[in-house]
């Protein structure tokens, strides 16, 4: 088992010392958005100091400029396992992206073909996708959950596949109820009947290892900013499919890949952020173990001790919650099935909504979230809205102390 330096990587990220009326603060806002490395921070500014420059001059400074971009694209193939750097796209965000590829998408669909989306989905992976359907004159067909641990009900998607399925979108893990789905299989299935398949991994990407490759993935897409770095969205999508589908841009942009996905001028310091954020997450991997040979094989070190250290934090919060008894938890809450989630609890509390919940923490240097966090489907299945839940998310840079001091607010508060 890797374990993991915390104090190392509390030292990365200077947001952590922040300090509300002179004592320190809790982040567990980490499903909203993490703190970023002074890495990322210096690569921002360097970027924008010393070689800011438009794609594609002759002339130096532009050189240096491509030469950061190419890195970039070469350091997220190894972030996501994929063995080609020009499979990776960046943009805005993975709603512009999603947004962008559903509606080049679906000039391929018909009417009467069938697109499945889930109810565990952030909108983000939802909306792009009954926007586009409409267009096509596609049948939306969405997953049920299973309320009561927040998991996908596997009978409803089987029962939902056919020959007319043209594209499944699901979550590697939901932003809600942390839950990891089975993506793996879920992609064997609906490859089984044709179908391609987009996974949102934005909020599985900061707590574990992605291998495209292994998943099988089609599209793939994460947001830098919930894994350390700045605000940029990233896709991964299969090099044919990339290749074959043509997106919707300017007759004078490249046909060539990545370019020809990524539409406009794209933000070089963030791009160059994004960089250093995959570049922190590998000396996370060779601090937590020196033997790795590469920067894939860092970062699969990095997860490792990223995953062990997180585990531990779960099991300390669903042993709290349960011992405080006030709260519902929204997920699994059986710590034997520890594995199946990602350490972002979900809470309600019978006498103050979650925004009050919220309020209250945040006055106590506790940072945490209240509302729907865009997972409106499963908001509505759950009949949550229109408060939602409090959302107390947990990533690498949280301790033990940490969650035993938020359990002891939450204690306080009920
Ligand atoms: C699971 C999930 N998917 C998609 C999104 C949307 O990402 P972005 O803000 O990059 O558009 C979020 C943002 O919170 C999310 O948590």
């Amino acid at each position: 088992m890797t374990p993991l330096d915390v104090e190392w990587v509390r030292e990365q990220f200077p947001g952590l010392s922040h300090r509300q009326d002179g004592q320190s603060v809790a982040f567990f806002d980490g499903p909203a958005g993490s703190q970023v490395t002074r890495s990322v921070g210096d690569a921002v500014r360097r970027y924008l100091l010393e070689t800011n420059s438009q794609h594609g001059g002759v002339f130096e400074v532009s050189r240096t400029s491509d030469g950061i971009l190419e890195e970039a694209h070469r350091a997220f193939a190894d972030f996501l396992g994929a063995d080609n750097p020009d499979c990776i796209v960046f943009g805005a965000n993975m709603t512009t992206i999603t947004l962008a590829v559903s509606r080049a998408l679906a000039q391929t669909w018909s009417p009467g073909d069938d697109i499945i989306v889930t109810r565990l989905d952030h909108e983000g992976n939802v909306s792009p996708w009954v926007l586009a359907a409409r267009d096509a004159g596609a049948v939306i067909r969405r997953v049920d959950v299973n309320i009561e641990d927040g998991t996908l009900n596997q009978a409803s998607y089987r029962s939902l596949l056919s020959p007319k399925t043209k594209l499944v979108a699901i979550g590697l893990a939901s932003n809600i109820t942390g839950t990891i789905n089975p993506v793996r299989e879920m992609i064997r299935q609906a490859h089984d009947v044709g179908a391609m398949v987009y996974v949102d991994a934005v909020h599985y990407a900061p707590h574990e290892l992605i291998d495209v490759a292994d998943l099988n993935a089609d599209f793939l897409v994460c947001s830098a900013y919930k894994f350390f770095g700045p605000h940029l969205g990233v896709l991964y999508g299969r090099r044919e499919l990339l290749e074959e589908i043509q997106p919707y841009k300017l007759r004078v942009a490249t046909n060539e890949l990545p370019g020809k996905w990524m539409t406009g001028t794209a933000c070089h310091e963030g791009i160059a952020g994004a960089l250093a954020c995959v570049e922190y997450l590998a000396s996370l991997g060779r601090h937590a173990n020196p033997a790795a040979t590469s920067r894939r094989e860092a970062i699969c070190f990095a997860f490792a001790a990223i995953q062990n250290h997180e585990q531990q934090l779960a099991r300390r919060m669903l042993e709290g919650l349960q011992n405080l008894g006030a709260y519902r938890l929204w997920g699994i809450a059986d710590i034997a099935r520890i594995d199946e989630r990602v350490p972002t609890f979900s809470l309600t509390y019978a006498k103050q909504t979650p925004l009050q919940l919220a309020t209250r923490l945040a006055e106590v240097g506790c940072y945490a979230w209240a509302g729907n966090h865009y997972a409106l489907s499963f908001s509505e299945a759950a009949d949550l809205e229109p408060h939602g839940t409090l959302r107390i998310g947990l990533l690498h840079y949280n301790t033990s102390e940490e969650v035993d001091r938020v359990l002891a607010e939450l204690d306080r508060l009920a």
